[in-house]
Parts: C-alpha cells; sequence; structure tokens
C-alpha cells in the first residue's frame, strides 16, 4: 500500500527558499571623494538648480555616512583628494573605469567637468595602475557597468556610442549599448544596477524599446523598479553581493532585494540628489 507523501511544512519551504537565495558579500574597494567642495553652481542635468541652496555640511554628513556604511561592511574605501572649483568631483563614478587593474580615464561631456578626468587619472597613476585616456567623450562608471559577463555601456545624453568600442576594445570585455531616453535619468547608473554576476535591476522607462527588449533577453529574472522608486534615485545602488546600498527613500525596491536575499541599506543622500547623484555616483569600484 503506498504510504501517504510527508506532510509539506510551510517552514521547511520557507527555509529551502531562504537557503537557495543565500546571498555572499565580497570585499570590494572603492575610491570616493569628501564633498568639501560641492556646490551646485551650473546645471548639466534637470536635477541641478543654481537657484537653490545646498547644504554643504549636511552633503559631508550624509556623504560621511555612506562611506562609514561601506567601511563597516568591511570594504575598503580610498580618498581622492577634492579640487576646489570642481563642485561635482564628489561623484566619483564618473572619474573612470577600472577593470582587471586597468584604467580607462573619463572624458566629460561638459567644460564644466572636464578636469576632473585628469584629476582622477592622476591618482591612478601616482598609485602605480596602468593608465589610457578615453578619445572619446566616456563618463566612467557612471555609463559603464560590469555584470559577471558583459560591460554595459549606456548612451544618449552623456557617453558617446563610439566609446563603447572603445572600452571593449580597451578591456577586451563585450560591450552591450543600451540607450537612454528620459533626460531624469542621464547616466546608466542611474536606472540601472549590477546586483550580482548577471543580476541587475532597472527601471525600464528609462531605456529605448529596443535596449529594453535587450535587457530582458539578457536579465529575465532582474527586478524591475516602478517610477516612484526611480524618482528617488533608487537605482543608483551600489551591490557587494549580499549588501546593496541605496537612498533610503526607495523603499519598493528595497522590499523587492529583500524578497531575494538581498540586505538593502538605505542612506539619505537628499543634498547630493540636489547635484542629479546619490549612492553609486559617489563610489567608484576598483577591480583589480
Ligand atoms: N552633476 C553631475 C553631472 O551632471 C552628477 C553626476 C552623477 N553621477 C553619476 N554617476 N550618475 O554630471
Amino acid at each position: 500500500m503506498p504510504r501517504p507523501a510527508a506532510p509539506h511544512s510551510r517552514a521547511t519551504t520557507r527555509r529551502e527558499v531562504r537557503r537557495m537565495r543565500e546571498r555572499v558579500a565580497r570585499p570590494r574597494r572603492y575610491v570616493m571623494c569628501r564633498p568639501e567642495h560641492f556646490d551646485v553652481t551650473y546645471a548639466i542635468n534637470p536635477w541641478m538648480d543654481p537657484g537653490k541652496p545646498v547644504d554643504r555640511p549636511l552633503a559631508l554628513a550624509q556623504w560621511d555616512r555612506l562611506h562609514t556604511a561601506l567601511r563597516e561592511s568591511g570594504h575598503c574605501v580610498e580618498l581622492v583628494d577634492p579640487v576646489p572649483g570642481l563642485p561635482d568631483m564628489v561623484y566619483a563614478a564618473n572619474g573612470a573605469l577600472v577593470i582587471d587593474g586597468k584604467v580607462l580615464g573619463a572624458r566629460f561631456r561638459h567644460a564644466e567637468r572636464a578636469p576632473e578626468g585628469a584629476a582622477y587619472l592622476r591618482w591612478f597613476h601616482e598609485r602605480g595602475f596602468p593608465t589610457a585616456e578615453s578619445r572619446s567623450i566616456n563618463e566612467g562608471e557612471g555609463d559603464f557597468l560590469l555584470t559577471g559577463s558583459h560591460v554595459l555601456g549606456g548612451h544618449g545624453f552623456r557617453s558617446e556610442t563610439r566609446s563603447h568600442l572603445e572600452v571593449q576594445e580597451f578591456f577586451g570585455r563585450p560591450v552591450i549599448g543600451l540607450e537612454l531616453v528620459d533626460p531624469d535619468f542621464y547616466h546608466l547608473d542611474t536606472a540601472l544596477a549590477v546586483l550580482d554576476h548577471d543580476e541587475v535591476m532597472y527601471y525600464p522607462r528609462a531605456f529605448s524599446p529596443g535596449s529594453r527588449e535587450v535587457l530582458r533577453r539578457l536579465f529575465p529574472d532582474a527586478i524591475e523598479a516602478e517610477a516612484a522608486d526611480a524618482e528617488v534615485f533608487g537605482l543608483n545602488a551600489v551591490s557587494d553581493g549580499h549588501r546593496v546600498f541605496l537612498p533610503e527613500a526607495a523603499r519598493g525596491v528595497a522590499a523587492q532585494l529583500r524578497a531575494r536575499g538581498f540586505e538593502p541599506v538605505g542612506i539619505d543622500l537628499s543634498e547630493l540628489l540636489k547635484g542629479g547623484g546619490s549612492v553609486k555616483c559617489c563610489t567608484l569600484e576598483i577591480r583589480a
């Protein structure tokens, strides 16, 4: 006589799910730049309003909390000296692109930020990294994000499409071009974050129809963010494979991350949002 199947307990199921989704953090090395000279004195994206005052002490305190959170999570954070007269230098992600210990410098679209490229490149050169200048407009990790299999390259507002070929040639990694269409999400890292290997989250409406289709093909299981989360820069996040540091106002995305076994760490960077940046913009990863 067949025995009745063992009762399927809910507790077991939940535990199994948790194990399946166990996340492992990998210690990272980041470069950041304290917002000592942060200000909004020009407007090169729709978030910037030079008429609106910036509270620099608050910006510094908020940035310090991000810096502390990354360090307390076991990550190494190195600092680039801020340069007077370069108020956007706090957005370190734009400073360069570093993969396999090689550094490709940034070439900015706007004259206001142009000197930042050389300042970051010098920092890497002084520390013995092989560096190269970019020939095309290329705003570093703002527009180039590394997954396990590809480099995702944004274009439409800042980096030129020909910079994608340059990045592919320099690093020997395939670059997937993605077109950004909404000026509020003018850099790739404002609309997409790499969570782990080939796992991403993104805001579909920031991309052209074709690029949306590419993202669906490459990442069928991605977290797709709602407008409310995207508008508080919820996609401008940094993941170590387990913890995901993101703007604390992005509660919907935080819940989606938790359901997948990630640990969201909310950070308030409201002052830095006045320049059009948040967590990821303030963080450049050094991949040795
Ligand atoms: N004000 C800066 C700009 O418009 C903000 C840069 C934000 N950085 C980023 N990685 N998305 O260039």
